[in-house]
């Protein structure tokens, strides 16, 4: 893949503003490693002050609602959080699937709010673990992913995120990413043809300093979307370099 590898921080529901001291050096990290694409999503209270103390690093959302703006008491439209400072968004995480019953169609809705002002999209899929036990992971993730899809590829890109390995230190088999990637980018290509190729696909799940490089030279993996170990500059930084 020609592209640069790119490595996504999801800080989820952590960080307060001493946070940012980490967030700072994992950016002067990633400027002295400019072959990687380096990003973080913290919380919305972090994105403005993120933005206005770090520079090599894009800065996102964790979720944005599919309409512009109106009654809905709580949330944030996609082009407040632009305002904010994100320059991407991370839609359909499967924390949000499970605690808000978000649907593929409503994914499919954020991600397009999210293009419509010209934000990168994060567009997450990924199988339990009855899913993966009972042998039909590829198949429930690559109709999980073409009904979330997007209209258009506009600076998309797909998370690989099995739900079992979240959090819990525990990865697929090196076979299985490699299996799902390049099933995740057959339906990518029918989608969009060509432009297909180019979307990256980063895995996520459990991805650490120590089994990044191995995730990261996978086929068909673009990147990773970590979650844990994003949080401090110790845990980050070997990943990027991982990637570098
Ligand atoms: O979005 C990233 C995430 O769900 C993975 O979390 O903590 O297993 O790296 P973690």
């Amino acid at each position: 893949m020609s592209q640069r590898y790119y490595i996504v921080g999801n800080w989820k529901m952590n960080g307060m503003r001493a946070a940012l001291s980490e967030a700072r050096a994992i950016d002067r990290a990633a400027q002295r490693l400019p072959k990687v694409e380096v990003a973080i999503a913290p919380p919305v209270t972090l994105i403005a002050a993120m933005r206005e103390s770090s520079t090599g690093i894009g800065v996102g959302a964790q979720n944005c609602h599919h309409a512009e703006k109106g009654a809905h008491t709580g949330d944030l439209s996609a082009p407040m959080l632009r305002e904010a400072g994100a320059d991407f968004v991370i839609v359909g995480h499967s924390e949000r699937r499970a605690d808000h019953h978000e649907t593929n169609e409503q994914v499919k809705a954020k991600a397009e709010a999210a293009q419509a002002v010209d934000m990168g999209v994060i567009l997450c899929v990924g199988e339990s673990e009855a899913e993966r036990d009972s042998g039909e992971a590829e198949e429930v993730v690559a109709r999980q992913l073409a009904a979330s899809l997007p209209e258009t590829a506009q600076r998309l890109s797909v998370a690989y995120e099995p739900i079992w390995a979240i959090g819990t230190g525990r990865v697929p088999q090196v076979s299985d990413v490699a299996a799902m990637h390049k099933r995740l980018r057959a339906v990518l290509t029918d989608k969009y043809a060509e432009e297909g190729a180019d979307v990256r696909i980063l895995y996520g799940g459990s991805v650490k300093g120590e089994n990044a490089e191995e995730l990261l030279a996978v086929a068909e993996v673009g990147g990773a979307l970590v979650g844990g170990a994003s949080l401090t500059a110790d845990g980050f930084v070997p990943i990027i370099a991982a990637a570098a």
